[in-house]
């Protein structure tokens, strides 16, 4: 059993799947904390239908969400910080301090970088006329997109597809790849 704290700042159906599979018992974790930069986002409610603590980011500038995210942190044990769909960079401080982890809906190294996130991302690879696309798990360095990666899915991007037929593809690959990644975290 290993302790994670979840970064989300949308839906959070990352974040659900790792909820439902630690319910199920699939994957040996706890979720200490699901930290946000978004009061709106769905993820908190996800979390808090699950009974999981959520802190939302007060400070603005970046070195200041740092000092802050440390401070928080410091009252919980953490293992691993996943980044599920959380989109501002992380600064050195926590890199410095913690491993984290994050998903990213294509294959890195193309279609990464500030501004590539969620449906843009999908975008971009249909604009681009791209035949594959797919999911890359990476450590997270303190430039986007850039880390190291730990693993990759290729998936299909059909001529017919909508940038929601290819996120609706992507995302199912995701989740089982970070899952399956998760997993080897227990060891
Ligand atoms: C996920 O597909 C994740 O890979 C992506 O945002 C989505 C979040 O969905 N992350 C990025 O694009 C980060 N650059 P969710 O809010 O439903 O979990």
């Amino acid at each position: 059993m290993y302790n994670l704290v979840v970064f989300a700042s949308g839906n959070g159906s990352t974040l659900q799947a790792i909820i439902d599979n630690i319910n199920s018992g699939n994957l040996k974790a706890n979720i200490q904390l699901v930290v946000s930069n978004n009061p709106n986002a769905f993820a908190l409610s996800r979390a808090q239908n699950a009974n999981i603590p959520t802190y939302i980011i007060k400070s603005k500038l970046p070195s200041e969400i740092d000092a802050e995210l440390l401070d928080v942190l410091s009252h919980y044990d953490v293992d691993l910080i996943v980044l599920a769909g959380y989109l501002k960079l992380i600064g050195s401080g926590l890199i410095n301090k913690y491993a984290i982890i994050n998903t990213h809906p294509a294959l890195l190294p193309k279609y990464g970088g500030k501004g590539m996130y969620g449906m843009n991302v999908h975008r971009a690879v249909i604009n681009a006329n791209e035949t594959k696309s797919g999911v890359t798990l990476h450590y997270v360095n303190e430039k986007y997109d850039s880390g190291d990666i730990i693993s990759q899915t290729v998936v299909d991007v059909f001529p017919e597809d909508t940038p929601e037929d290819l996120a609706a593809r992507v995302q199912r690959a995701e989740k089982i790849q970070l899952i399956n990644v998760l997993k080897e975290f227990e060891k």
